[in-house]
């Protein structure tokens, strides 16, 4: 039995070309992690546009350090999990699951093999991180029917390789590679492409040159298609060993953000305003992006 009713007739399910047509339109596309049936619906409710099923799930679900640890079964079990809260609801979400570390860098025929799990399991998009290495495997997976999404910028696949989780493209040489890297994966059909922690300027170069892709930022300014953010962390549940949250998060369950006192707003008031406040353009903040 659904916990929510399901969405108002009329409603629309999202697909890739209306999210490119949001894009093109300039209407921004909300979106948010999810892991379970419940919340799927939750969100689906509340307005998001496409739910994903992050690897991030390493972090907030299990409890790991870090997202190397996420196994492309446990990827799929949430997939499913968060595929069958949608279909419950009448979803109207779009749903994109996270090809985990180890289960595409090999070449394309793993990632096409790792893509069908996910792919089976509910997704109507598979999301790799990187650039360069992997254009071939996007491109394989395009060709073959396979929607991707990509992930630019800080990549937490490759956090020891990057030496922690900081900004990426920030000095001319890195911009430069940053947009090699998104012009390729462009040209080698991915429709959408997260943006994690770059500058805001740089963010919105990469989107105003790649009309045909919508780009989706966390902690890289307004400029891009979208928003994204962990659900944990704009529900100002989100507790670090190191007790700081990226100053890019904003709790959403205390609205104005200023009044930590204020009473608290529901899951679902939450997330409202957060659609709200990406579609108004009202979050994030440039100012707090000038990296
Ligand atoms: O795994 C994840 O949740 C992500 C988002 C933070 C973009 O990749």
């Amino acid at each position: 039995m659904s916990i929510h009713a399901p969405p108002a007739a009329g409603t629309a399910p999202v697909t890739l070309p209306r999210l490119r047509d949001m894009a093109a339109r300039g209407e921004k596309i909300a979106m948010l992690t999810a892991y379970d049936a419940t919340f799927a619906q939750v969100l689906d409710a509340a307005g998001v546009d496409v739910l994903l099923v992050g690897d991030s799930l390493g972090n907030v679900i299990q409890g790991q350090p870090s997202t190397l640890p996420v196994a492309l079964e446990h990827m799929a079990y949430h997939t499913a999990c968060v595929a069958r809260g949608l279909a419950q609801a009448g979803g109207r979400a779009f749903l994109v699951a996270d090809m985990p570390f180890g289960s595409y860098e090999a070449g394309p025929q793993l990632a096409f093999e790792s893509a069908v799990t996910l792919m089976r399991a509910g997704a109507q998009m598979v999301k790799l991180e990187g650039g360069g290495p992997i254009v071939d495997c996007v491109r394989f997976l395009v060709d073959r029917g396979i929607p991707v999404c990509a992930h630019l910028g800080l990549t937490p696949q490759r956090v020891h390789a990057l030496g922690g989780f900081r900004v990426q493209g920030r000095d001319d040489a890195a911009a430069a590679v940053l947009k090699a890297d998104a012009a390729a994966l462009a040209a080698a059909g991915a429709a959408l492409l997260v943006l994690e922690l770059v500058p805001a300027p740089l963010a919105r170069e990469i989107t105003q040159a790649h009309p045909g892709l919508a780009t989706i930022g966390i902690g890289a300014g307004a400029g891009t298609s979208g928003q994204v953010l962990v659900l944990q962390d704009m529900l100002g549940l989100t507790h670090r060993p190191s007790g700081k949250v990226p100053r890019f998060v904003r709790d959403f369950t205390r609205v104005p953000a200023s009044a930590a006192d204020a009473p608290g707003l529901t899951v679902r008031q939450a997330v409202q305003a957060y659609v709200a406040a990406v579609k108004d353009g009202s979050f994030p903040d440039d100012a707090i992006h000038a990296f």
